[in-house]
């Protein structure tokens, strides 16, 4: 085994480690994450998730962002869209401020270890352990009752979402608490298999972003502002050009009564519209409500912090999008480092688990 795992397999994630480059490099953390090329990536995305993988991780840690597009399979899907959604969703990586010299930004597919060691991990896991996922059990009902049927990989994709995690030796992954369970998967996995095989994986832990970094949809403020819903006139797109992010601020659904005050419970419309403007402009959103006698007026507030906060990410993306050699160059080096950091510890398991190494 190399040097380098044997640095990594000391303890449990959360522990500060030594990097593999030397002790003078400080603290060693790795964060993976990913993001599923299944919609356009919203504001949803980038407030509970994007802006603090380039605002903070990328800096604090040996980060991997990654676009999951064989995760993107696992439902129906049109070739042409995921082929076009996913160089979109890396563009707007870099454009949200990924710095490929801090951080590495790759393309799932374009690395076999994922796969490779996807399979194991389906060796690893038990069948009543994926199918008690809460995800796999919506949807699969969901199907079930429109008389439907969902792919084998539906229910498999825990296993590769834990290979994704475990390639990288990862420590912590940030993750929306949706995803919180198949962390925890992911855990479980990776102990059993060190438990019997060897030790080869480090424990990840699931980094879930306070409330607060929740944007909700402005239609319906109890639902999630997601990128896979139907109905899209409460969702605000990365792309979304900003008289559209306009009309769909000022359309958000406010409650009964007419006061501005931020209560979650009796109010989450109103709650969701000062918790945007909060997470924009960096005020705390119980105080932002003192300044608004109107909906109106805090809706027209809200309408042009996100179109200011999304200014310079479209602006970015334009750009990148006129120099489609750049993006390939950042993928492709990308995916070589990526394959790198994974191969040694994919081939320790699979040495470990008995197969035999090529001579
Ligand atoms: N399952 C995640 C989602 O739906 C995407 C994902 C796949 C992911 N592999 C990952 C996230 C590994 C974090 C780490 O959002």
């Amino acid at each position: 085994m190399t040097e380098h795992l044997r640095v990594e397999q000391r303890g449990e994630a959360g522990e500060a480690r030594l990097d593999p480059a030397g002790p003078e490099a400080g603290p060693y953390v790795r964060i993976f994450s990913g993001v599923k090329p299944t919609g356009h990536l919203t504001l949803g995305n980038y407030l509970g998730a994007v802006r603090r993988w380039a605002e903070v991780d990328q800096y604090r840690a040996d980060a991997l962002f990654c676009v999951v597009d064989l995760h993107a399979l696992t439902v129906e899907h049109d070739p042409a869209r995921v082929r076009r959604l996913s160089r979109q969703a890396a563009t707007l990586l870099l454009a949200a401020g990924l710095d490929p010299g801090r951080c590495t930004v790759f393309v799932q597919s374009h690395v076999d270890e994922h796969a490779r060691l996807s399979y194991l991990m389906e060796c690893v896991a038990a069948d009543g352990e994926m199918r008690r996922m809460i995800q796999y059990k919506e949807k699969s009902t969901r199907e079930a009752a429109r008389g439907g049927s969902v792919r084998l990989s539906l229910l498999t994709y825990p296993a590769l979402m834990a290979a994704d995690i475990l390639a990288y030796g990862t420590h912590e992954v940030p993750v929306g608490d949706d995803q919180a369970q198949h962390v925890e998967l992911t855990r479980d996995l990776a102990r059993r298999f060190n438990q019997r095989y060897g030790a080869v994986f480090t424990v990840p832990r699931a980094v879930v972003p306070a409330v607060a970094a929740r944007v909700m949809d402005l239609q319906d403020p109890a639902a999630k502002m997601g990128k896979s819903h139907a109905e899209t006139s409460g969702i605000v797109y990365l792309l979304d050009e900003p008289d559209v992010v306009r009309k769909k601020v000022m359309r958000a659904v406010t409650d009964s009564g007419s006061e501005v005050t931020y209560d979650r419970v009796e109010q989450p419309g109103v709650a969701n519209l000062l918790d945007l403007l909060a997470a924009c402009t960096g005020g705390e959103p119980a105080e932002l409500a003192g300044g608004y006698a109107s909906y109106g007026a805090l809706k027209r507030d809200v309408a042009d912090a996100v179109v200011e906060l999304l200014r310079p990410v479209r602006e970015r993306h334009a750009a990148l999008c006129a120099e489609p050699e750049r993006v390939d160059a950042v993928l492709r080096e990308g995916a070589a480092r990526a394959g790198a950091m994974a191969r040694p510890r994919v081939d320790a398991a699979y040495a470990a688990v008995g197969l035999l190494p090529p001579a």
